[in-house]
């Protein structure tokens, strides 16, 4: 049997990790810049990781969620306590598009409406409900597409109330920071006035930060720097450092009942562990003010750079917007200086490195980078 070909791949096989570098099969070595895509938080194989995970695949790998699971409330506790929203209940899922999903059932469920109101070039998944509320037809199918999700612009305060004044709306959408679109920020103006308008038409705010939470923006999620709370945040990627696990954090407005939300696999005892593993890492080694401040240095030893049209973003989570004549660039970090960034459209390089992330390691790309671009 082939592969089914809907990746497009680079000639390299990463076989080996550690902190924010990877090695090929020759033995080269790669600066991990995009952390396989905002995947990796708290660093390749971290030792801590390794061995709570070791242990717990000695102990019980999996059992389903018919029975109780002290390592899901163990991982609630932490990660309301460190995420900010303690009085939330959690639910576990698998990934991010999962995550999406049961968000909406859950507003559609709490709000008795169907609608979802998205913000243009959105990306939320790949699975039924999260790709028709991402603005990208490509990647919608007829099956897909649907009178339930409509889009308003970012940033766009007037449309964001007109759609909403409506009524119809069971949950807004937004990313904490547009991630696949080229990185672009919604204002807190912006925030402010679609949580105004949520309390006003009984609409549920959700907060993707399947990409922009987890301390990548230097916050634990990039909405809190606005000051407002949503009432639903999805969360997935750094969560589990490479273990598949999302998880949708419900607001205690939102009433549960038995069998309105449920999934096999989600919550496992494997997906907890890596999850609790990562919170503890996070907190030890203070990895959210280290977003904050190794972000901020690249931000500055980027400023200036003649290739860059627009520099956005905030903390390892930054869009590098290039001049038309340096589209190559990306691959050039890679194959010349073995340094993984990722990408969105053609002329952005996005930096989503590990948390962990060293100030020499950011020097080691603002070398390369400033060297490719002299
Ligand atoms: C903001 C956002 N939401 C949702 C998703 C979907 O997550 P997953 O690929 O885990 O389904 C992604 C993935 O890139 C994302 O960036």
């Amino acid at each position: 049997m082939e592969l089914f070909k809907t990746y497009k791949l680079w000639p390299i096989e990463p076989v080996r990790g550690r902190g924010c570098y990877v090695w090929d099969k020759e033995g080269t070595q790669y600066l991990d810049l995009y952390g396989g895509h905002a995947v990796i938080s708290i660093g390749h194989c971290h030792p801590v990781y390794v061995e709570m995970m070791e242990k717990q695949l000695t102990q019980l790998g999996f059992y389903s969620n018919a029975v109780e699971n002290s390592l899901q409330v163990e991982l609630a506790r932490n990660l309301g306590e460190q995420c900010g929203y303690a009085r939330h209940s959690l639910f576990l899922c698998n990934s991010g598009a999962e995550a999406n999903e049961n968000a909406f059932k859950a507003a559609s469920f709490h709000t008795g409406r169907k609608k979802i109101l998205a913000i243009g070039k959105a990306f939320h998944g790949r699975t039924s409900g999260a790709v028709a509320a991402t603005d990208n037809p490509a990647i919608q199918s007829a099956f897909n597409k649907t009178d339930n999700v409509t889009f308003t612009p970012l940033n766009d305060i007037d449309s964001l109330k007109i759609h909403l004044a409506s009524g119809e709306y069971a949950a807004l959408i937004m990313e904490g920071i547009q991630g696949v679109a080229g990185i672009y920020e919604p204002s807190f103006e912006f925030w402010r006035a679609a949580r105004e308008a949520c309390d006003k038409t009984g609409t549920l705010l959700i907060a993707d930060e399947i990409q922009s939470g987890y301390g990548r923006s230097g916050r634990f999620f990039a909405h809190q720097y606005a000051g407002i709370e949503a009432d639903i945040i999805t969360v997935a990627k750094g969560m589990g450092n490479g273990f598949p696990i999302g998880a949708v954090l419900l607001s205690d407005k939102i009433e549960a009942r038995y069998g309105m939300l449920g999934t096999t696999f989600g919550g496992n005892h494997l997906a907890c562990t890596a999850a609790i593993a990562v919170l503890k890492v996070m907190q030890q080694e203070k990895l959210v003010d280290n977003a904050a401040t190794v972000g901020q240095y690249l931000l500055d030893g980027l400023k200036g750079n003649k290739a860059i049209k627009e520099l956005r973003g905030k903390g390892l989570m930054i869009g590098i917007e290039l001049g038309e004549e340096w589209l190559d660039l990306r691959d050039r970090l890679l194959f010349e200086k073995h340094i993984f960034t990722g990408g969105a459209g053609k002329n952005v390089i996005r930096l989503l490195p590990p948390l962990m992330i060293t100030r020499e390691d950011a020097d080691s790309f603002l070398e390369a980078f400033n060297t490719l671009t002299l």
